[in-house]
C-alpha cells in the first residue's frame, strides 16, 4: 500500500513576518528572455476583465475542438449553479489524443514513462491514441455507456492516464481513488458513486519493492453489494492475485486484443466528466464532479500560461498522483489537450536513491517541474549533493502547488533546483476550483517568495472580513472567488444541498473556499491555511471529524479529537487526543502500545495518509459549555506552546490535567 512522504520531528513553522518578505531583495524580476517570448503577457488582465465571459469563450474556441460550437457562454441565472458553453458539444479524449494524431503530430511523445524499478515506455500521441482506443472499446464491451462511472484504483502508470482518457472516450465520469487510501475508503467511494467497473492493477513499485492494490478492491467489494459488474486488473507487478471468476477480467486479456478504431462520443459541454473524492468539514468525504467543456478551457489555459508550455520544445513533469485533482488537471487533461511531452514516474523520489528525480530531470531535460512544498522541504532536507549531481540546466519554470510554501523552500527551490534561472509559480486552486486560480504568469509577475499573488486573468478572486467586506491591503480575512468561473464544481455528486451549504452559504453568493489569506501593501494574496477543520498534510486535504470517527469507530476509544499540527516538512501533521474506554483492553497497555494500534486502525479505515503522527492518550478533552471541542488548545498542546485562553472551557482544569498527564513518565 502506498506510504506518505516520510513524516518527521515537529517544528512549528513560522507564520511567515510580512515585514521580512516583502523587503525589495526578495523580488524576482521574470527573466527577460522567457518574457520576450512568453505566452502571457500582461495585457491579458485588462482583455479578460473588461468581459470575463467573452474572455473564456474565446479561450474555448481557440483552445479545444468542438464538434458542435456553443452559441452561450456562462449561464449564471440560477446561482450558484453554473453553466459554460452549454449548448456546445465536444470529446476530451478527441482533444487530448485524437486530434493532435490528425494535426499531423502522431509521432511527438506524449508521455515518457519511468518506473520505479527503472523499466521506461514511450507513448507517442499515435499510440496513445491506439491504446485509448483499445481501453474504451474494452470498457464498452464490459457493458460501460455513456453516463456510467468507473472507478480507477491504479499506481501511476501509464494505464491510468488511458483508462481515464477512454473514460472520457465514451462519455463515462471516472472517479479515481488515491492508491493510499484505504478498502474501506474504496468502498464508499464505490457505494457514492454507483461504479459499474473498477480499474485495477496488481500492484506497483513503492519504495524499492511492490505493493499490492487488487487485495484492497476485493476488500473492498467483499463489504457488501455494491453496481460493480467487472474488476479489470492490469499486470504491473507479476504478484499473485486472488482471482473471481465472471468478476475479474485482465487488462492483457480485454484491452491489448480490443480494436484499436475507437470513434469518440460528443458529449454535451455540461456533461460529467469526473467525480473526484476530497475530503470536507464533515466525516464523509464529497464527490466533487467537474463537467468537460468549462473544465478542459481552464485547465488548458492556466497549464499554457502559468507554465508558459511550448509544446514543441518543452519537457513537462508534474509529479502529482492522478489520484489528485493536480494529477487530473496537470497530468491527465491539461498537458495532453496542450499537445505537450511529459514525464510520469511511478515512484517515491527517495528510490533507489534520493537523486532519483534530478536524475529523471537530467535524463528526458525536463524544462518545466510542477510538485508540492513538502517534496521540495523533504529534498532540501536530504542535502544539496543530491541535485547538485545532476544536470538540471534544462529546468526553465517551477511551479508549486497544494500548500503554503515558506520562503525558505521557495528560495531552496529557485537557488538550488532552478539555478537561480527558473522563475517560481506558486499556484493557489482547489480540487473545487477545478484549475489554477491564483499565480503568478512567469513571463509577467515579478515574484515574492511565498506569495501565489494574483488572480488569474479570468478570475475574480478578493479578501473579505466577517462583514465581507474587501479588506484593505495590509490586512487579512477570508479568500473567496467573487464571480463564476469555467471550471468551477458544478456540485456535490448527489447532494446539490451540500453543495450550496459548503461553499455558497458563509458569504451569500460568494464562493468561500476555506482558506485564510493577506493581503500584502501592493495587494499580493498570500495564503494562509485553511480555517475550517480541514487539515492539509504534504498537500493533500484530510478531515479533522473523518480522522475522530475512524478513531472512535475502535472498540478502546471513547472519544477523539484531531488537530492539525504544524510540521517542518508535511506542512501540517495530524495529531490525536484520544480517550480511552475505562474497561477497555487497551486501558492496560503501555500508551504506545496504544498508539500504535489506533494508528493501525486509522490507516485501514482512511488510508495510511491519514494515520496520526502522534497519538496522546489523555484524561479528558477541552470543551466549551456547550460542549464543543476547543481545538485551538489542543493545537498549542500539540505544537508545544503555551496554551491560551482558556477561560472559556466549562471545566479549566482540563488543560492541567492534560498537560500532567504528557509529562508523567509514560508507562
Ligand atoms: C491548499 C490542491 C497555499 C489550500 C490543488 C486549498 C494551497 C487546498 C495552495 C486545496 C497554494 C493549494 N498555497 N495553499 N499554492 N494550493 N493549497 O483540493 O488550503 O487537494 O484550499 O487541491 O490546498 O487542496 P486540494
Amino acid at each position: 500500500m502506498y506510504g506518505e512522504w516520510p513524516v518527521t520531528e515537529q517544528q512549528h513553522a513560522p507564520e511567515p513576518g510580512l515585514e521580512n518578505l516583502l523587503s525589495e531583495e526578495r523580488r524576482f524580476p521574470p527573466p527577460p528572455d522567457l518574457a520576450a517570448h512568453a505566452n502571457a503577457t500582461s495585457d491579458l488582465y485588462a482583455w479578460a476583465n473588461a468581459d470575463r465571459p467573452a474572455f473564456w469563450a474565446e479561450q474555448a474556441r481557440t483552445l479545444l475542438t468542438w464538434s458542435t460550437p456553443f452559441s452561450t457562454g456562462l449561464d449564471w441565472s440560477n446561482p450558484p449553479f453554473a453553466t459554460w458553453f452549454a449548448d456546445g458539444e465536444l470529446n476530451a479524449a478527441y482533444n487530448a489524443v485524437d486530434r493532435h494524431v490528425e494535426a499531423g503530430l502522431g509521432d511527438r511523445v506524449a508521455i515518457h514513462f519511468e518506473g520505479e524499478p527503472g523499466d521506461t515506455r514511450t507513448l507517442t500521441y499515435a499510440d496513445l491514441q491506439r491504446e485509448v482506443s483499445r481501453a474504451a472499446n474494452a470498457l464498452t464491451a464490459l457493458g460501460v455507456g455513456t453516463g456510467d462511472r468507473v472507478a480507477v484504483y491504479l499506481p501511476m502508470i501509464p494505464e491510468a492516464v488511458i483508462t481515464m482518457l477512454a473514460c472520457a472516450r465514451i462519455g463515462a465520469p471516472h472517479s479515481v481513488v488515491f492508491g493510499g487510501f484505504s478498502a474501506e475508503a474504496l468502498y464508499s467511494r464505490i457505494l457514492d458513486a454507483e461504479a459499474k467497473v473498477v480499474v485495477t492493477a496488481d500492484g506497483g513499485y513503492r519504495r524499492g519493492a511492490p505493493a499490492a492494490l487488487k487485495p484492497a478492491v476485493d476488500e473492498a467489494l467483499a463489504k457488501g453489494p455494491t453496481t460493480v459488474g467487472h474488476v479489470l486488473v492490469v499486470r504491473r507487478t507479476g504478484q499473485d492475485t486472488a482471482w473471481t471468476q465472471g468478476r475479474d477480467v485482465w487488462w492483457h486479456d480485454v484491452v491489448d486484443t480490443a480494436s484499436d478504431q475507437h470513434t469518440p462520443v460528443p458529449v454535451n459541454a455540461e456533461h460529467p466528466l469526473f467525480i473526484l473524492y476530497t475530503s470536507g468539514t464533515t466525516g464523509k468525504p464529497k464527490g466533487i464532479l467537474h463537467t468537460t467543456g468549462g473544465y478542459l478551457t481552464q485547465a488548458a489555459f492556466t497549464h499554457l500560461n502559468v507554465f508558459d508550455l511550448k509544446p514543441e520544445t518543452d519537457v513537462y513533469w508534474c509529479t502529482a498522483d492522478v489520484g489528485w485533482i493536480t494529477g487530473h488537471s496537470y497530468v491527465a487533461y491539461g498537458p495532453l489537450v496542450n499537445g505537450a511531452t511529459q514525464v510520469i514516474y511511478e515512484g517515491t523520489p527517495d528510490t533507489p536513491d534520493r537523486g532519483r528525480w534530478w536524475s529523471i530531470i537530467e535524463k528526458y531535460k525536463v524544462s518545466i517541474l510542477y510538485t508540492a512544498p513538502t517534496a521540495i522541504r523533504s529534498c532540501m532536507k536530504w542535502g544539496e549533493q543530491w541535485p547538485a549531481a545532476h544536470d538540471l540546466s534544462s529546468l526553465r519554470v517551477l511551479g508549486s502547488v497544494g500548500e503554503p510554501i515558506n520562503p525558505e523552500a521557495w528560495i531552496w527551490y529557485r537557488s538550488t533546483i532552478g539555478g537561480d534561472r527558473a522563475p517560481i509559480v506558486d499556484t493557489w486552486w482547489q480540487t473545487e476550483t477545478g484549475a489554477i486560480m491564483i499565480s503568478p504568469l512567469p513571463g509577467v509577475t515579478t515574484t515574492k517568495p511565498g506569495s501565489a499573488q494574483v488572480p488569474l486573468p479570468g478570475i475574480a478572486a478578493d479578501v473579505i472580513d466577517d462583514e465581507t467586506h474587501s479588506v484593505p491591503n495590509g490586512s487579512g480575512g477570508y479568500l473567496v472567488i467573487t464571480e463564476p468561473w469555467p471550471s468551477m464544481l458544478r456540485g456535490i455528486w448527489g447532494d446539490p444541498d451540500r453543495y450550496v451549504d459548503t461553499y455558497w452559504s458563509r458569504f451569500k453568493g460568494i464562493y468561500f473556499a476555506g482558506d485564510g489569506a493577506k493581503k500584502d501593501e501592493d495587494g499580493d494574496i498570500w495564503l494562509l491555511g485553511r480555517v475550517d477543520d480541514v487539515m492539509n498534510v504534504s498537500g493533500h486535504r484530510l478531515s479533522t471529524t473523518e480522522i475522530e470517527s475512524a478513531l472512535v469507530s475502535h472498540e478502546w476509544v471513547a472519544e477523539a479529537a484531531v488537530v492539525g499540527a504544524s510540521d517542518e516538512t508535511t506542512g501540517q501533521a495530524v495529531v490525536a487526543f484520544v480517550i480511552l474506554r475505562g474497561d477497555a483492553a487497551g486501558a492496560a497497555l503501555p500508551a504506545d502500545e496504544v498508539a500504535a494500534q489506533l494508528r493501525a486502525h486509522v490507516a485501514k479505515a482512511i488510508g495510511p495518509i491519514a494515520k496520526p503522527r502522534q497519538i496522546l492518550v489523555v484524561p479528558e478533552l477541552p470543551k466549551t459549555r456547550s460542549g464543543k471541542i476547543m481545538r485551538r488548545l489542543l493545537r498549542d498542546v500539540a505544537e508545544h506552546r503555551v496554551v491560551g485562553d482558556a477561560t472559556t472551557l466549562a471545566d479549566s482544569s482540563v488543560m492541567d490535567l492534560i498537560a500532567a498527564g504528557l509529562a508523567a513518565p509514560k508507562a
